[in-house]
């Protein structure tokens, strides 16, 4: 075994299949990836994303990642590549993210999430590849019992893309029971922030869901003010907590997870992937407004339905069991998020 850039010891060697690979969390990985040393086959249909991350890959690494326009449903693409192979392992962040939208498309959210990785695994079993790590997330807590939220806590879903990630998980535990498969499930919580070149980072297409994008699309003008959903919850400030979490750190927890995959053997296993700290509104847009260097308009508004007061990490399996943690704060976040948002105010299609 080999010590790499990133510290972790490397017992996978060869060709990454990275499913979603030109999208935010996917193509930071794969500049992860490539960065230490593997070869890397990226497979996505662009239907959120653009092949210019291909490009931005390519000048943040200097080595270009196979990449194949398909849908991860389609089962003779998906065959073709594996027979281009050899391929040791998958990284699937392929799926559909939104949850307002799986409320309106709630059999598309399945179609995708839940029929895709089954498609996934179907290929990956005739071409006898059993390394899998999945993109999980919070979501799957719903609103937690108490915080800071461990792996044990109970599963819920509150929306259908949360019932999707849910069933992503249940379908490769009774995978991996049948035994021969590693399976990582990386349960993320708030990813925000870009690679530090400010060359890739979130390209939300039209107005975004999420809290940092909008954000940083009101302080670029794009927006006029930042709604903040609800300022009487039970939190220091009345505003709504959540565990913020660099995407070049969740990009190393998945090497991370690679590397686990053949240390810790047969099974499926959760990690939270988070920082351990809770992070308010109102702070998050002190530490954007730190970042900007100007004020950014926001005034506080009824409550967004469906949204839990406070939900952070408890992240000490993944430091035990992985040798992982989140090592950037809020403040170089929100920097580097804002690089990426000033340098491509349209994303990647301005
Ligand atoms: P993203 O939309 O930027 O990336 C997903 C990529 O998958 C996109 O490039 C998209 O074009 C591609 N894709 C979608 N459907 C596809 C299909 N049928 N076939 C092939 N490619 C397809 O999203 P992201 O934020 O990078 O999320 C990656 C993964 O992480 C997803 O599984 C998501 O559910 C999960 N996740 C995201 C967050 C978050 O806040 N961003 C949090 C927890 C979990
Ligand atoms: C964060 C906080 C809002 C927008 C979502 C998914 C979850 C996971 C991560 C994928 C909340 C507040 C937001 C705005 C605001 N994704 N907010 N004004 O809801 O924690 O989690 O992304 O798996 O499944 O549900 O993230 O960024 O939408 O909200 O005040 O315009 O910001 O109320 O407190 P959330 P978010």
């Amino acid at each position: 075994m080999n010590a790499t850039r990133h510290g972790y010891a490397r017992s996978v060697a060869g060709q990454i299949l990275v499913t979603g690979g030109t999208g935010y969390i996917g193509s930071h990985t794969v500049v992860a990836l490539l960065e230490d040393g593997h070869d890397v086959v990226i497979v996505d249909d662009l239907s959120n994303s653009s092949e210019r991350a291909v490009d931005a890959i390519t000048s943040i690494t200097g080595r270009r990642p196979v990449f194949v326009r398909a849908d991860v449903c389609d089962a003779e693409r998906l065959d073709a590549v594996f027979a281009a192979g050899p391929v040791d392992a998958v990284l699937h962040f392929a799926a559909r993210k939104s949850v307002a939208e799986s409320v309106r498309d709630p059999d598309g959210y399945e179609r995708v999430n839940v029929g895709g990785l089954r498609t996934l695994v179907d290929t990956m079993q005739r071409h006898d590849v059993h390394r899998l790590v999945f993109s999980s997330s919070c979501t799957v807590y719903g609103e937690p019992d108490h915080v800071p939220v461990d792996e044990d806590a109970p599963l819920r879903a509150v929306n259908p893309y949360g019932e999707t990630k849910l069933a992503g998980e249940r379908l490769l535990g009774d995978v991996a029971a049948g035994g021969g498969w590693s399976v990582v499930l990386l349960r993320y919580f708030n990813p925000i922030g870009a690679h530090p070149s400010g060359a890739i980072g979130e390209d939300p297409h039209g107005i975004p869901d999420n809290l940092v994008p909008y954000v940083m699309q009101v302080a670029a003008g794009r927006l006029a003010h930042l709604s903040v959903y609800g300022g009487d919850y039970p939190t220091r400030d009345g505003t709504c907590i959540r565990d913020y979490l660099h995407v070049v750190d969740l990009a190393e927890g998945h090497l991370a997870a690679l590397d686990a995959l053949d240390r810790l053997g047969p099974g499926c296993r959760a990690f939270n992937l988070g920082t351990g700290v809770g992070t308010t509104v109102l702070e998050v847009v002190a530490a954007a407004e730190r970042a900007v260097g100007h004020p950014i308009p926001h005034r506080v508004v009824g409550r967004r339905p469906g949204d839990a007061a406070a939900v952070w990490a408890d992240p000490a399996r993944a430091e035990a069991e992985l040798g992982w943690r989140a090592r950037r704060d809020i403040d170089t976040m929100c920097a580097d998020h804002w690089r990426w948002q000033s340098s491509h105010p349209e994303g990647f299609t301005g």
